[in-house]
């Protein structure tokens, strides 16, 4: 399996508890590389444009109001087979059915406010990552 690259965010509960060390610490104990990295926070547009795929669903409202609550971290990661590895590391999605050991078992505090993003797949992680990084921001 070649390298691969995969688009990640520390949410805003996160960054508010100051869990941005630990949570980049867990991705690189867990064998990812950070390779591109920014501190932003988004206005309303951008997180309804980047969230575009949910906007039928009932929660889209609340997810880009707290999107948008406070600084988040965005950044690229790199691994053997990264997009799945984030995932596994990240665990799942709820934070009541997380793995022992994952981020979201650790510091997420709700489905809502469950500390990380994560590319689901090639495609995704490719949009996701030319949204918010510019080929300049991206070395080899
Ligand atoms: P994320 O990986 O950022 O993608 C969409 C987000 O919507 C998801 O993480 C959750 O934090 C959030 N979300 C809020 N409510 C729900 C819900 N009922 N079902 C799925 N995702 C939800």
């Amino acid at each position: 399996m070649a390298l691969e690259r995969t688009f990640s965010i520390v949410k805003p509960d996160a960054t508010k508890r100051n869990l941005t060390g630990a949570i980049c610490g867990m991705l690189e104990a867990g064998g990812l590389r950070i390779v591109a990295q920014k501190r932003i926070q988004m206005t309303l547009a951008q997180a309804q444009q980047f969230y575009s795929v949910h906007s039928e669903r009932p929660f889209y409202g609340e997810l880009c109001e707290f999107m948008i609550s406070e600084p988040i971290v965005v950044q690229v990661l790199e691994g053997e087979n990264a997009i799945l590895r984030n995932r596994e590391i990240m665990g799942a999605t709820n934070p009541a059915d997380a793995d022992a050991g994952t981020i979201r078992k650790v510091h997420a505090l709700s489905l809502g406010e469950n500390s990380v993003h994560g590319s689901d797949a090639p495609e995704t992680a490719a949009e996701e990552i030319a949204f918010f990084f510019s080929g300049l921001e991206l070395v080899g």
